[in-house]
């Protein structure tokens, strides 16, 4: 799915791949942005169960408030794939000696069976069945066999633009730029992201199906009752190692 592409605004070729490593205005403002962020940071950190415990988030993006996941565990990881989020994740965070901004390289460096917290939030979306099954390898791999895998922010097989939408209003009224968010819906409806979505499209999973994947990558998962981040139609799955 990253490999294939689509026309974009600025006439060159695209995927979701370059969409995240360039400029996008995916949150409708800085008060979105810095919201969205202390959410996800917020509901994180819920999840982590020791002040000892190795965290990796997967996926990051920008992990604006990951200080805050930073303070309840040992240490925290952020990874993300592109190129350029990496290089803004270690200008505001090279210093903070609870966080590690890790390349392709170092992750896969990093010692297996070290992590107690795997975290993929907002991400399998974007990536293929394959790629998907990839990450449970590697998620496999890294965590102790005492670790969690944590992937959520997933997309039901039977949901569409407008649950996002209404989501997105519902968050936007809740946090103070309701019209904002309701402008943003219309620029979106212009944007890269929309051609995106209509052409290479987001990756979807009924509950029974990703469950399916889960076990066949040795890992037992469990639906959560809620979900990381504002958008509690999408669903969240803990899984732990051992089929
Ligand atoms: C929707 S953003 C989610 C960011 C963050 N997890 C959050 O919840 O706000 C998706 C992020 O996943 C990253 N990404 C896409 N494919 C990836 C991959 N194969 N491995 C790691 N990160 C990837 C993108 O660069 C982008 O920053």
């Amino acid at each position: 799915m990253l490999g294939r592409g689509v026309e974009c605004s600025r006439g060159s070729w695209m995927n979701w791949r370059d969409f995240w490593n360039g400029t996008h205005a995916i949150y409708v403002n800085e008060r979105h942005g810095a919201l969205h962020y202390d959410r996800i940071a917020k509901d994180i950190a819920a999840l982590v169960q020791s002040d000892d415990d190795c965290v990796l988030d997967y996926g990051c993006g920008q992990a604006e408030s990951a200080d805050a996941v930073a303070r309840r565990c040992a240490m925290l990881y952020l990874y993300d794939a592109a190129p350029k989020v990496q290089d803004r994740l270690r200008l505001r965070f090279g210093r903070d000696e609870k966080i590690v901004v890790l390349s392709t390289a170092s992750l896969e460096a990093m010692s297996d069976h070290s992590l107690d917290l795997f975290v993929a939030n907002s991400l399998i979306q974007y990536l293929s069945h394959a790629e998907f099954e990839e990450l449970l390898d590697l998620a496999r791999r890294k965590l102790k066999p005492t670790g969690r895998l944590v992937v959520a922010d997933v997309i039901p097989a039977d949901a569409n633009a407008i649950d996002d939408a209404k989501a997105l209003l519902g968050f936007g009224w809740q946090g103070g730029f309701f019209f904002a968010a309701a402008l943003g819906l219309v620029s979106t409806f212009f944007s890269d992201y929309r051609k995106l979505r209509e052409t290479i499209g987001l990756t979807r999973y009924a509950p029974q199906d990703i469950e399916t994947l889960f076990a066949a990558h040795q890992f037992k998962a469990v639906r959560a009752p809620g979900n990381i981040g504002h958008n509690q139609a999408r669903m969240m799955f803990i899984a732990t190692p051992g089929a």
